[in-house]
C-alpha cells in the first residue's frame, strides 16, 4: 500500500496556489487598486489617503506600492492587495484571487480552491450571470414587447428618455407567472438558482418526492436592476405601474444582495460623486432617476431602508458631503435624528435639504426645474443645526421645552453609549445648542436604562483583532530600518536584538524573520503571507514606517547609530539588574555580596 492518505500527501495545488499568487501580486497595481475605492495622495515613496474601514478627518492610511502594501495608523488594518480587496468588498480570499486573476489575466487553475470555496464563489457567480441575463430580458422585453406598450407609456408619462432607460438598463416584468422561468429553462439555468436569486418562486407540493413549481417573482412591474459597486446586477426593485399594493416589491436578501449596503444608483453615478465630492441621498428610485434626467448625476437612493452606517461608508469613498433630502410632507426628523451618529462616526458631512411641503426631488425637478433645485441644495443645513432647530420649534427653548429636547435625544445619545469620543461630541454639539454645560447634559440623560444586547450601532472596523502585538519605540525603529535594509539582519542579532526583546512580540517576528531569511532580504512583505490579525497589522505598518523613516541616503548612519543604541540598552539593562541585586544584598546585609556587585556595577559604567 504506496498511496497515503489524502491528508498526508503534499498538495501540488498548494505550490501552484502559491505561484499564481506570486505572480498577481506582481502584476497588481495596490495604488491603482486601492485609488479606485480611496483618493490617494502621493507622500514620499507611499500614497496615503483617509482609511476606508475606519472614520476619520485627516488621512492615516498609507499604501505603499513598491510593497505591494498598506497599512492604516489609525485603526491597524493592513496587508496586501487580497487582504484590501477582501475587507474593502467583504469577500473571501478565493474571490479576490478569482478578480484579480481576471483583471490581470493570469489563469487561475480551477483546483487552486478548495472544494467549498470553489462551491461558494460558483453560487455567486451563478447568482450574479442569472440576475445579468434576468436584468437583460427584461429591459428587451421594455424595448421592443408589444406587451410592454402599457410599461413604456407609464415611463414616458413619467419623464423617462430613452437614454436613462439604457443608463439604468430599466425593464418590464411582463403580466405572466412563467416568462423567466420558461426563457431560463430554455438556456438551462437551473430554477434553484434564480430561486436562490429571487427571481423565481418555489411552490413546494406535498407529497413523498414532490419536485418544486416555479412561478416569476416579478410580474407587471418596472424593473430597477440595483447594481453593486463593481458593476454587477445584485438585486432589483419592481415597481407597479401605477397605483396598488404593494407598489415597490424588492429582491429578498440572497448571498450577494443585501439592502442595507447597498444604494440605487451608487454605480452609474459614481464619476459625478467623485467629482462633485458631495452626494444628495433621495428617498425613491424615480426620485433618483428624475434628477439624473435633469443632469443631476451627483445622486444616490437607498432601497426604502433607513439610512445605514454602511451605506455612509460606502458613500464616503466617493464623497465628503451627503445631502439628506427629505420630502416636504415627511417632515423627515427621526430619520434626520437617526442619522446624526451615523454621520458623526463616519466624519461626513450631513447636510439636510427640505422640499416645500407636497414636493418630492421628482415632481418638484419637474415643475420648477434643475435651478431652482439645485439653489434649494445650495440652502441646505447642516444636519445637527437642522435636527436642533426641529426640536426647538416642537417644543420651545423654556426650561421645560429643554427638558422634552433633551428627553428626545437622550436615546440616541445611549446609542453611543459604547462609543465614547462620539457621545461626547454629541453631547457637546447639544449642550452648546441647548445654552447648558456638557456636565448638565450629560445628568439630565442619565445612563443607559440597560446595556443594549447585540452589537452597538456602529460595529467596529472588521478584521483582526490586534491584541498585544506591540514593539517598544526603539524597536519599532529598528524592525521598520531592518524591513527596508534586510541584509542587516544578522548584524543586529549579533548586537543583541533578540537578547534585548522587549516582550514576545519582538522575538516572533525575529524568528519570522530569520526562517524565511533569503524571501525577507530580497523582499520583506513576503511576512504578510505568514501572519494573520495583529502581527499582520504590525507587518503592513513596519513596511510602510520604513520608507518614510529612513531615506535610502542615510542608511548606514541610520544602521549604526541604531546598533549603538541597542548596545548601550543592553547596558542598560544590564545595569538595573545589578541595581536591583544590590538592593537585594544590601537588605540581605551581605557585605561579600555588595562589595563585589558594586565594583561590577563601576566596572560597567567605566565601560560606557
Ligand atoms: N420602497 C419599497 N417598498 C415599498 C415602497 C417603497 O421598497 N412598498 C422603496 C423603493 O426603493 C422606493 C423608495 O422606497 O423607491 C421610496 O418610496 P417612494 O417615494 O414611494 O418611491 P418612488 O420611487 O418615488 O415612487 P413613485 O414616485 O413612483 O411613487
Ligand atoms: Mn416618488
Amino acid at each position: 500500500m504506496g498511496a497515503l492518505p489524502a491528508e498526508q500527501r503534499i498538495d501540488p495545488s498548494e505550490e501552484q496556489r502559491r505561484e499564481v499568487v506570486r505572480r498577481i501580486k506582481e502584476a497588481a497595481d495596490i495604488g491603482e487598486i486601492i485609488g479606485e475605492h480611496v483618493t490617494l495622495q502621493r507622500a514620499g515613496a507611499n500614497l496615503k489617503g483617509l482609511c476606508p474601514f475606519h472614520s476619520e478627518k485627516t488621512a492615516s492610511f498609507m499604501v505603499n506600492p513598491g510593497r505591494g502594501s498598506f497599512h492604516c495608523f489609525g485603526c491597524g488594518e493592513g496587508g496586501d492587495v487580497f487582504n484590501f480587496l477582501m475587507l474593502y468588498h467583504r469577500i473571501a480570499f478565493p474571490e479576490a484571487l478569482k478578480q484579480l486573476a481576471e483583471r490581470y489575466r493570469i489563469p487561475l487553475a480551477e483546483n487552486t480552491l478548495s472544494p467549498q470555496q470553489r462551491e461558494e464563489a460558483r453560487k455567486r457567480e451563478n447568482l450574479y450571470a442569472v440576475n445579468a441575463r434576468a436584468a437583460a430580458l427584461y429591459h428587451h422585453f421594455l424595448l421592443h414587447d408589444p406587451a410592454a406598450a402599457n410599461a413604456r407609456a407609464y415611463l414616458e408619462k413619467r419623464g423617462m428618455p430613452p437614454a436613462i432607460i439604457s443608463r439604468f438598463q430599466l425593464g418590464y416584468a411582463p403580466e405572466r407567472w412563467d416568462f423567466l422561468r420558461r426563457v431560463l429553462e430554455g438556456e438551462k439555468f437551473p430554477a434553484q438558482i434564480a430561486e436562490e436569486a429571487g427571481l423565481l418562486v418555489a411552490k413546494r407540493a406535498e407529497g413523498p418526492n414532490p419536485s418544486p413549481h416555479y412561478y416569476d417573482r416579478f410580474r407587471d412591474r418596472i424593473i430597477f436592476p440595483i447594481v453593486d459597486q463593481t458593476g454587477r446586477v445584485a438585486g432589483f426593485g419592481g415597481r407597479i405601474l401605477g397605483n396598488g399594493e404593494p407598489k415597490y416589491l424588492n429582491t429578498p436578501e440572497t448571498p450577494v444582495f443585501d439592502k442595507g449596503r447597498t444604494l440605487f444608483g451608487l454605480f452609474q453615478n459614481r464619476d459625478a460623486l467623485r467629482k462633485a465630492k458631495s452626494c444628495l441621498l433621495v428617498e425613491g428610485n424615480f426620485d433618483l432617476l428624475a434628477l439624473v434626467a435633469q443632469g443631476i448625476d451627483e445622486v444616490t437612493a437607498p432601497l426604502g431602508t433607513a439610512l445605514t452606517a454602511e451605506q455612509l461608508r460606502l458613500l464616503r469613498g466617493y464623497v465628503e458631503e451627503v445631502i439628506l433630502v427629505f420630502d416636504g410632507d415627511s417632515a423627515g426628523l427621526k430619520a434626520a435624528m437617526r442619522s446624526v451618529p451615523l454621520f458623526l462616526a463616519e466624519k461626513l458631512t450631513g447636510r439636510v435639504a427640505v422640499l416645500p411641503a407636497g414636493e418630492d426631488p421628482d415632481s418638484y425637478i419637474r415643475a420648477h426645474g434643475r435651478e431652482s433645485f439645485n439653489e434649494l441644495m445650495r440652502q441646505a443645513r447642516s444636519l445637527p443645526e437642522f435636527v436642533f432647530d426641529k426640536l426647538a420649534e416642537q417644543h420651545g427653548l423654556g426650561v421645560d421645552g429643554k427638558n422634552r429636547i433633551i428627553a428626545e435625544l437622550a436615546p440616541i445619545v445611549h446609542e453611543l453609549d459604547d462609543q465614547l469620543l462620539l457621545r461626547t461630541r454629541f453631547i457637546a454639539h447639544f449642550s452648546e445648542r441647548l445654552g447648558i454645560s456638557s456636565e448638565q447634559f450629560g445628568q439630565s440623560i442619565g445612563r443607559a436604562p440597560h446595556r443594549r444586547p447585540g452589537p452597538a450601532a456602529t460595529p467596529p472596523p472588521p478584521g483582526p483583532d490586534r491584541q498585544n502585538f506591540t514593539l517598544s519605540a526603539n524597536e519599532g525603529r529598528i524592525f521598520a530600518f531592518l524591513f527596508l535594509h534586510g541584509r542587516y539582519l544578522p548584524e543586529f542579532l549579533a548586537a543583541g536584538l533578540r537578547e534585548n526583546a522587549s516582550g514576545p512580540t519582538a522575538t516572533i517576528l525575529l524568528d519570522l524573520m530569520v526562517t524565511h531569511h533569503e524571501k525577507f532580504i530580497r523582499a520583506p512583505e513576503v511576512l504578510l503571507e505568514y501572519t494573520e490579525g495583529g502581527l499582520k497589522s504590525l507587518v503592513s505598518r513596519l513596511l510602510i514606517d520604513g520608507g518614510t523613516m529612513y531615506p535610502e541616503a542615510v542608511q548606514e548612519e541610520s544602521a549604526s547609530e541604531l546598533i549603538a543604541w541597542l548596545r548601550r540598552d543592553d547596558r542598560r539593562r544590564e545595569s538595573d539588574q545589578l541595581v536591583r541585586e544590590i538592593n537585594a544584598a544590601y537588605q540581605a546585609g551581605d557585605q561579600e555580596k555588595l562589595l563585589a556587585l558594586m565594583k561590577q556595577k563601576q566596572a560597567l559604567s567605566n565601560g560606557g
